[in-house]
């Protein structure tokens, strides 16, 4: 059965202390490196939109040229877009890696239909303020080439792929970061003629290539590089939207020195590049994650496939609790226990107004009539009373936002599962008077990247099928004892 659920873990506060003065130092570098080259406009007066802190920042000319994005580049000069490479020129020579990085989620960061439908809804509802902030993640390249408008973040997908052509998270991007003056918001330094020539920064002190040059960088061997993206802070209110690296860093992976490559770049015997030599460990470029619902969509089947195994490997489920005999008639109490046992950060972790897990309970008689469920879909949701893991974001009312998250002021809830941690649920139900025993429990446990409500209103009905991934499963019968008069209660020992 299942082993190696532990308590859940405390939440330390360690991890903030350490984003907060990295964010102060990365502020300060950022004041000191600044030229006169402002790039982005000067913020509006607008109290709604701007942070104090943040827009203080801005009177400091080019305090963060991308506001309010963190994105850093060298002199806080727009870049060119002839110092980006194609990632179809790198696959030239690095075939395999390029293949593989092609079907990921990251490569389609900037055509992601649920991406640009959620993009134009937030452009236009905060009057363009958010423009630099989604895309300086979503197509870093687009950003800092100083391509993006208004009105390219509201143009279909069809109009920006044969007029604003632009990469998503690209070989060109990932490989150009030199450095890092944060913890969120992607604050990366993209630096892509470091040494006046195309050099590229990767994990190898040996490597050396005819097409460009090639320096180490520790960055990229370690999750901080990744942190730079996948920790999203509400620009204005502050709120922790996204927080997967914090959550890696507050985890026992982060002490024992499992990092986000160990398990989204495992390493293959093969060639980095075709001249290149033979590794035992070349870092892998799948980046498989959860999101098979988009990636079938984008025709990426085999991706979708890993993103299947991938969430089947992160957690188990066990009935914690169940009466070894039930009375027909009788109210009853069952509990679950859900561990997270495979992912490094939360489960779910990441985009907030979709992802979420839950239990999909049944229970059935003997004669196949199912009597009790909880955890079905309604209206496109999963049904009032789910027992899911999810974050629920509030607005300054309290009111919760699945839609509109530049609203967003706080968090109401967070209940998802701790990396290591597990949760037990409980379901409490009537067993009918009528039931033919022996009964069976099933519990579900389902994922999906959001729900089927979220992508109708986003990109029109019947658009998109959003695929319930089942991540685990488990049954068991329980005997029904017979109604006699006499009989007390149910449990260990009772009945005939
Ligand atoms: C003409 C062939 C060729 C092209 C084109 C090419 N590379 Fe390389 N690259 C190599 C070779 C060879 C190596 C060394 C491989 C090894 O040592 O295993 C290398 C190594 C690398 C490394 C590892 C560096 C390190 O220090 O760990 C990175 C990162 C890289 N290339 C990125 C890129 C990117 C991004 C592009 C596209 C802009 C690109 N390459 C285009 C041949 C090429
Ligand atoms: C999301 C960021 C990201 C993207 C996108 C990305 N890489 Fe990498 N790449 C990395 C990181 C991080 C490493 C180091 C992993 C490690 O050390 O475990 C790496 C390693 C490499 C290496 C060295 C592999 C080895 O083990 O010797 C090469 C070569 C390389 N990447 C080329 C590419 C090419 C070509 C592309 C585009 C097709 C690409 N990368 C896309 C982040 C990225
Ligand atoms: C420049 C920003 C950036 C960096 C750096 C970055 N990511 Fe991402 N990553 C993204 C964005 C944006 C998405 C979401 C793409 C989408 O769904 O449209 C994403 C998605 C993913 C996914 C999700 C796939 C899924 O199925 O849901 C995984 C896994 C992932 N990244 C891993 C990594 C790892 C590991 C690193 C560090 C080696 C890393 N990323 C570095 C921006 C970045
Ligand atoms: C111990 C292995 C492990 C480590 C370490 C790990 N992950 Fe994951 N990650 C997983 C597994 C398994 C899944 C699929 C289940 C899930 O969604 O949590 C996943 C899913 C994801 C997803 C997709 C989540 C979604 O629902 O859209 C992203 C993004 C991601 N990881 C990024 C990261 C980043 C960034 C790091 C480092 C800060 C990291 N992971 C560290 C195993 C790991
Ligand atoms: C700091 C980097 C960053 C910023 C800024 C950012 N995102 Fe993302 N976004 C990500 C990452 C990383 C993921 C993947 C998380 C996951 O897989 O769960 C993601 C996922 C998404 C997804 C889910 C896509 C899918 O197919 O499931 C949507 C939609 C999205 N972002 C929209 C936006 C919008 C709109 C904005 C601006 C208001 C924005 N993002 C700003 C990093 C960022």
């Amino acid at each position: 059965m299942v082993g190696s659920a532990r308590q859940p873990l405390a939440r330390s506060v360690r991890a903030h202390f350490t984003s907060t003065s990295a964010r102060l130092v990365a502020y300060s570098l950022v004041c000191l490196l600044a030229s006169h080259a402002a790039v982005a406009e000067a913020p509006q007066d607008d109290a709604k939109w701007l942070e104090p802190a943040r827009s203080r920042l801005m009177q400091e000319k080019g305090g963060l040229p991308f506001f309010p994005h963190r994105a850093n580049t060298p002199n806080n000069a727009v870049l060119s877009i002839k110092d980006f490479d194609d990632a179809q020129v790198c696959g030239a020579c690095h075939t395999e890696i390029y293949q593989q990085w092609r079907s990921s989620m990251m490569s389609h960061a900037w055509e992601d239909p649920i991406y640009r439908a959620l993009l134009r809804h937030a452009s236009q509802a905060t009057e363009g303020r958010v423009d630099n902030f989604c895309t300086g993640c979503h197509t870093p390249i687009g950003l800092t080439t100083g391509q993006i408008t208004s009105s390219v973040n509201r143009a279909s997908i069809e109009f920006t792929a044969e007029h604003n052509p632009m990469p998503g998270v690209d070989c060109e991007t990932c490989h150009n970061i030199s450095a890092r003056t944060g913890l969120d918001n992607g604050a990366y330094v993209l630096s892509p003629r470091a040494h006046g020539k195309p050099t590229k920064f990767g994990p190898r002190r040996d490597a050396v290539s005819p097409y460009h040059d090639t320096v180490y960088s520790g960055l990229h061997t370690r999750s901080d590089f990744c942190a730079t993206c996948h920790n999203v802070t509400h620009p204005f209110s502050s709120v922790a939207v996204e927080r997967t690296y914090d959550e890696w860093l507050e985890s026992p992976y982060s002490f024992n020195g499992e990092t986000c490559q160990s398990c989204h770049m495992p390493g293959f015997v093969g060639k980095a590049a075709m001249m290149g030599p033979e590794r035992d460990d070349v870092a892998s470029h799948w980046f498989s994650g959860a999101n098979a619902a988009v990636l079938e969509y984008l025709g990426q089947k085999e991706a979708a496939q890993r993103a299947r195994s991938s969430l089947r490997e992160a957690a188990q489920i066990e009935f914690f609790h169940v009466p070894d005999r039930i009375l027909p008639g009788q109210q009853v109490s069952v509990r679950v226990k859900v561990a997270n046992v495979g992912a490094g950060h939360k489960l779910p972790t990441g985009f907030p107004e979709g992802r979420e897990v839950w239990i999909d309970f049944h229970a059935v008689d003997a004669m196949g009539t199912e009597f009790y469920r909880l955890g079905a879909i309604k209206d496109g949701a999963t049904e009032p009373g789910t027992r899911n893991f999810k974050v629920h974001l509030g607005d300054k009312d309290g009111k919760e936002l699945d839609i509109e998250v530049w609203n967003a002021t706080q968090i109401l809830s967070d209940n998802r599962i701790l990396p290591k941690g597990y949760d037990i649920r409980e379901f409490s139900f009537q067993v009918p008077s009528t039931a033919v025993s022996p009964i069976t429990l099933t519990a579900e446990l389902n994922y999906w990247p959001f729900p089927q409500r979220l992508v109708d209103f986003l990109l029109g009905k019947d658009k998109l099928q959003v695929e319930i991934l089942q991540m685990a499963t488990i049954s068991q019968h329980v005997v029904l004892a017979p109604t006699e008069p006499g009989v007390a209660a149910a449990g260990v020992g009772s009945g005939p």
